[in-house]
């Protein structure tokens, strides 16, 4: 039987539908969250991602405000931005998208974020409530799948879970989630010894590593639910024929297109192996967005101490 798909697009409009609820009540009562998207540089895919984080807000009637410098910034300038911003009562959420250009020191500038206003999670004081499972902000993409998980009434308690990718954005975090959802955890990498036999244990299995079509049939236990978290654009015919079985359509796409989107798993084998999957587009990458827009919402509550409102 093929595979369930789990549709991200329509889990994130059931979260927008509820978090324009949630923010029609807090404007009633004088409260507009607002967002502070701060861009450096002219990398093309940020450009994207700042642009469509910003118009998310608007759909939904909260404020934003879409800070361009240019890519010669500094360091000390990108600090005293955030320490502006961190003063500021009417920013409830920051975020700095990242990359960086190579003469800032990321580190200082995502560390000088008010945790308060960390939407993105990345602050060590939120990876410390996160580990301590203290209410606070959750990074956006973790955060998205354990939603896609949780609404699709795939079962986390006493599964086993397998993380393939260690990075402090997706890896580490959804790992966290999963074990305080009570699943049993196995976090894997590219110097894991048999990575395919480690996988194939997970009744849920995460693919964070940023590989296009990495994880083929031999790694999916048959009716796992597969969380494919990946974005790698094809832009070549060999590419597409070394990583389909039946590469019929996705060369039309790159005929019509000039490009077809694959994620961090094979999806013909996932179709075939898995019990579920989220496809590439489609599958997590809405979620992140959304989750974005929550946690701007939430921290617009925390920071007023509507704590048991803000609950996740
Ligand atoms: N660049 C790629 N993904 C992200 C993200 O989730 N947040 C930020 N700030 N930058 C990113």
């Amino acid at each position: 039987m093929a595979a369930r798909i789990l549709d991200g697009n329509k889990i994130r409009d059931e979260i927008k539908q509820e978090l324009a609820e949630q923010i029609q009540e807090l404007k009633a009562s004088g409260i507009t969250p607002g967002l502070a998207a701060v861009l450096v540089g002219e990398d093309p895919a940020s450009q994207i991602y700042v642009r469509s984080k910003v118009k998310t807000c608007e759909s939904l009637g909260l404020y934003s405000e879409k800070i361009e410098w240019p890519a010669d910034t500094t360091t000390e300038r990108l600090l005293e931005l955030v320490r502006d911003l961190n003063s500021r009562n009417d920013i409830d959420g920051i975020l700095v998208q990242l990359p960086l250009p190579p003469q800032v020191d990321s580190k200082l500038v995502l560390e000088a974020i008010d945790p308060a206003k960390d939407v993105d999670g990345f602050h060590p004081v939120s990876v410390g409530n996160l580990v301590r499972n203290r209410p606070g902000l959750v990074p956006c993409t973790p955060a998205g799948i354990i939603e896609i998980l949780r609404r699709s009434g795939v079962a986390m308690k006493g599964a086993r879970a397998v993380v393939i990718g260690r990075s402090d954005i997706v890896g580490k975090p959804v790992a966290m989630l999963l074990l305080h959802n009570h699943a049993t955890v196995t976090i894997c990498h590219s110097r894991t010894q048999d990575l395919p036999g480690v996988a194939r244990e997970g009744d849920i299995l995460v693919a964070a590593m940023g590989k296009p079509a990495f994880v083929t049939g031999d790694f999916i236990k048959p009716g796992a639910t597969v969380i494919d978290v990946g974005i790698n654009r094809l832009t070549t015919e060999e590419e597409i024929r070394e990583i389909y079985h039946d590469p019929t359509g996705p060369l039309e796409k790159l005929k019509a297109k000039g490009s077809v989107l694959v994620g961090d798993v094979q999806p013909e084998d996932a179709r075939e192996k898995a019990g579920a999957f989220t496809p590439v587009p489609g599958g997590v990458g809405p979620l992140t967005i959304a989750i974005l827009m929550s946690n701007t919402v939430r921290a617009a509550k925390l920071r007023r101490g509507m704590r048991a409102a803000a609950k996740a």
